[in-house]
C-alpha cells in the first residue's frame, strides 16, 4: 500500500482458481484473507480494489469436462459460477471477479503475447521431456521423486513435441538483483528464500504453448494458429487484465500497489515466470507477493480421494460465518502450515467468542440498560484506574496497522483480544454494581459504563475486517453505528456520545458442545425420593441466573466461586470445579435455588445453590432452550 500525495492505494488479489473442483476451505481461507485486508484499507481511507476469479484453460479443465460428458466451456461455467456464488456468501467484498474465458482478457493475452514475440523473446523450438498433466508442466529428471512427480505420485508421461518457448533465462540476473534489492517483493522471508534457492540453478526457458492436435481449449496463439497458450502463461496475466491493462485509470493506479496473495504451491510460477514476463512485456512487476501455508486436515493433506474436503459453506451453516473467518485468521501464522479440526474451531468458538467477547457485550449493555435506560451516559473526570483502559485503547490502532503490514493477523486478533480481556477485568473492579446501589456512586457508575461502552465500540471497529457483522451488530447497540467508524474515529478516547441510543442486542455466539461419539453408559434403575405436596415444593424459589464471572475457590479443586445475575448480582459456591473449568462458565445460563439459606463453604458466603444432572460420570447443568430474564422465576 502507499501513500502517495494525498491518495491512498490498496490492490489486493487472490489466485484465480481451476474450475476442476468445487471450493474448499483452503479457497476460502485466502479468499478471507484477502476479504480482510481489503476491508480494512477500503475503511481507513484507501483506494481499494480487490479480485478474485477462476483459471478455466488447460488440460486439466479440458479433462474434467470429457469425464463430466459436457463442453469444457460448459463445465467452466458451471463451477465457475459455484466460485462465485460461494463469496457473497462469506462477506466477500471482492471488487471484481475475472474469468480467463472472458473476452477482454483472452484480447489482452494475446497482445502481450504478440508483444513479448515482436521483441525476440518468444522462439520455436523443439520440447522432450516428462510432463505431469496434474501440473500442466514438464519436469526435469531430478525434479521428480522416484520416477514419479512429487505433488501427485504419479509417474508423468513422456513427450516430445515442437513448441513456442519464452526466453525466461535472459531475465535470470535481473529477477536475482531484483529480489535482493526488495526484501519485501516476496514475503514471508523463508519463500523468498525458497526462490533465490531455485534461482541459484541456471533457469531454463519456458514453454508456453501447446499443439492444437493435442490441447484446444485455451487461447490460440496470435503468431500461429496451430497453438494454444499454456494455462500459466495465461493464467497470471488475469492480474493486470482484470485492472484494464494497459490504458485504463485503474491499470495505472492500482498496479504499482499490487499484493499477490497465494500459498505455496504456487511459489514458482507467481515468483519466478510472472515478474519475468512481466518485465520481457515492458510492465512493471508487482508489489508483493505474499505466500500462506497451508491448512491441514486432522494432520493429513486434503484431498478428495482420503475424503477429507472441507466445505466453507458445511462450517458456516454449522457455526455462522463470523465464528468461521475469526478461526481462520486467529489459528494460521500467515506463511506456516496449520491444522484444521472442527475441535479446534469449537473451542475457539466458546472460548474466545462466546465466552470472552460474547459475553462481555451482553454484561456491558445489560448493565448500561439496567442502570441508565436506553441512552448512553456522559463520562465525568478521569480516575486512575481508566487511564490503564483507555492507554491501551489508544495505542491499539497503532499495533494493529502494524500487525497488518506485516501479515501478522493473528497477532491483530492477540492484541484486540488482550484488551477485551482488559475491559472484563475493568468491570470486576469498577464493580459498577456497588456503585449502583449508592446514590453517590451515581457519577462514577455513569463513567465506569461510558468506558465500557467506548470499549465496546473500539472493539468492533477493531473487529469490523474480520467480523463484519458481529462489528456491525455491536456498533448498532452502543449507538455508535453508521459511516466513519474507522481506525482516525479510535485515536482518542472518548468517540462515543453521550445520549447515544443503547440497546441490549441478543446472544452473539451461543455456545456449541463439541462431543466425539462415544459409548452410552448403562442405563440405571429408577428409584424415587418420598413423596412431597404441591405446597411443600412451591417454597423452592427457583430463578433464571447468568454466569457473569466464575473462578475457582482457592484451596479445593472441586468448588467454583460463581458472580451471577439474577435480576441482582449475588454471589454462589457450586460443587461443579471437576467438570466445568471457570473459564468455560461465564456466560451460561442456570438454575438456582434462590431462597435456600446462606451457607459459607471454604470460607466464602454462597447465596443460593446452581441446580446440576448426572450425566454419566459427569455432572451437566440446567439451562434454557430460549434466553430468559435474569431472575425470571421458575414455575
Ligand atoms: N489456477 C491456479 C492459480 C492461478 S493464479 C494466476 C491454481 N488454482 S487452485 O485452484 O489450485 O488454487 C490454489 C490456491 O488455493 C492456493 O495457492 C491457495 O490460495 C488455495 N489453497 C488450495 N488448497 C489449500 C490449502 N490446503 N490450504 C491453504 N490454501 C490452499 O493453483
Amino acid at each position: 500500500m502507499k501513500e502517495s500525495g494525498t491518495e491512498k492505494v490498496f490492490y489486493v488479489t487472490t489466485p484465480i482458481y481451476y474450475v476442476n473442483a468445487s471450493p474448499h476451505i483452503g479457497h476460502a481461507y485466502t479468499t478471507v484473507v484477502a476479504d480482510v485486508m481489503a476491508r480494512f484499507y477500503r475503511n481507513n481511507g484507501y483506494r481499494t480494489f480487490f479480485m478474485t476469479g477462476t483459471d478455466e484453460h488447460g488440460d486439466k479443465i479440458a479433462e474434467a469436462a470429457k469425464k463430466a460428458g459436457i463442453t469444457p466451456k460448459e463445465y467452466a461455467d458451471r463451477i465457475s459460477a459455484q466460485f462465485r456464488a460461494l463469496w457473497p456468501q462469506l462477506n466477500i467484498t471482492n471488487d471484481y471477479f475475472i474469468r480467463t474465458t472472458d473476452e477482454n482478457h483472452v484480447r489482452t493475452v494475446r497482445h502481450i503475447l504478440q508483444k513479448v514475440y515482436d521483441a525476440g523473446d518468444i522462439y520455436f523450438g523443439k520440447y522432450e521431456g516428462y510432463y505431469c498433466v496434474g501440473c500442466e508442466r514438464f519436469y526435469t529428471e531430478t525434479e521428480l521423486v522416484d520416477g514419479k512427480c512429487p505433488d501427485h505420485k504419479v509417474a508423468p508421461e513422456y513427450r516430445e513435441e515442437s513448441n513456442y518457448f519464452f526466453r525466461m533465462s535472459r531475465y535470470q540476473d535481473w529477477l536475482i538483483g531484483y529480489i535482493r534489492d526488495n526484501p519485501d517483493f516476496i514475503r514471508p522471508e523463508r519463500y523468498r528464500n525458497e526462490v533465490l534457492a531455485f534461482l541459484r540453478e541456471p533457469l531454463e526457458d519456458l514453454c508456453i504453448s501447446r499443439p492444437k492436435s493435442r490441447l484446444t481449449w485455451g487461447i490460440t496463439l496470435p503468431f500461429d494458429e496451430n497453438y494454444v497458450t499454456y494455462v500459466w502463461f495465461d493464467a497470471l496475466i488475469n492480474y493486470i487484465t482484470g485492472i484494464g491493462f494497459p490504458d485504463r485509470e485503474e491499470f495505472r493506479v492500482f498496479w504499482p500497489e499490487s499484493n499477490h496473495l497465494i500459498a505455496k504451491d504456487i511459489v514458482k510460477p507467481h515468483g519466478i515466470f510472472w515478474p519475468t514476463m512481466l518485465k520481457a512485456a515492458g510492465v512493471g512487476t508487482y508489489r508483493h507477493l505474499n505466500v500462506h501455508g497451508y491448512w491441514n486436515i486432522e494432520q493429513s493433506k486434503m484431498s478428495k480421494s482420503l475424503g477429507n474436503v472441507v466445505r466453507p459453506l458445511d462450517l458456516k451453516d454449522k457455526y455462522g460465518l463470523d465464528a468461521f473467518r475469526y478461526f481462520l485468521l486467529r489459528d494460521m501464522v500467515f506463511g506456516l502450515d496449520s491444522n484444521f479440526s472442527e475441535e479446534a474451531l469449537v473451542q475457539r468458538l466458546n472460548s474466545d467468542l462466546a465466552n470472552d467477547l460474547g459475553n462481555l457485550v451482553s454484561r456491558v449493555l445489560s448493565m448500561a440498560v439496567r442502570y441508565f435506560g436506553e441512552k448512553a451516559p456522559g463520562p465525568s473526570g478521569t480516575a486512575e484506574s481508566d487511564r490503564a483502559l483507555i492507554g491501551r485503547a489508544e495505542a491499539l490502532p497503532r499495533e494493529v496497522e502494524a500487525a497488518f503490514q506485516e501479515l501478522g493477523f493473528h497477532k491483530a486478533l492477540i492484541a484486540i483480544w488482550e484488551f477485551i480481556n482488559l475491559t472484563n477485568k475493568y468491570i470486576v473492579e469498577a464493580e459498577p454494581w456497588v456503585l449502583a446501589k449508592k446514590p453517590e456512586g451515581r457519577e462514577r457508575l455513569g463513567t465506569v459504563i461510558y468506558n465500557v461502552l467506548e470499549a465496546l465500540r473500539v472493539i468492533a471497529v477493531l473487529i469490523e475486517p474480520f467480523m463484519p457483522d458481529t462489528a456491525g451488530k455491536i456498533l448498532a447497540w452502543t449507538g455508535a453505528g453508521g459511516a466513519g467508524q474507522n481506525l482516525d474515529s479510535i485515536r482518542k478516547w472518548g468517540g462515543l456520545k453521550p445520549g447515544a441510543p443503547v440497546k441490549r442486542g441478543e446472544a452473539l455466539f451461543p455456545r456449541v458442545e463439541f462431543k466425539k461419539e462415544e459409548e452410552a453408559p448403562a442405563r440405571p434403575a429408577f428409584k424415587s425420593k418420598p413423596e412431597i405436596t404441591l405446597d411443600e415444593f412451591q417454597k423452592v424459589d427457583l430463578r433464571a441466573a447468568k454466569i457473569v464471572a466464575a473462578e475457582a475457590v482457592q484451596g479445593s479443586s472441586k468448588l467454583v466461586k460463581l458472580r451471577i445475575d439474577i435480576g441482582e448480582e449475588r454471589t454462589i459456591v457450586a460443587g461443579i470445579g471437576l467438570d466445568y473449568k471457570p473459564e468455560d462458565l461465564v456466560g451460561k445460563w442456570i438454575v438456582v435455588v434462590a431462597n435456600l439459606k446462606p451457607a459459607k463453604l471454604m470460607g466464602v458466603e454462597s447465596k443460593g445453590m446452581l441446580l446440576a444432572a448426572s450425566a454419566g460420570r459427569e455432572l451437566s447443568l440446567l439451562s434454557f432452550d430460549k434466553e430468559p430474564e435474569p431472575g425470571g422465576s421458575i414455575k
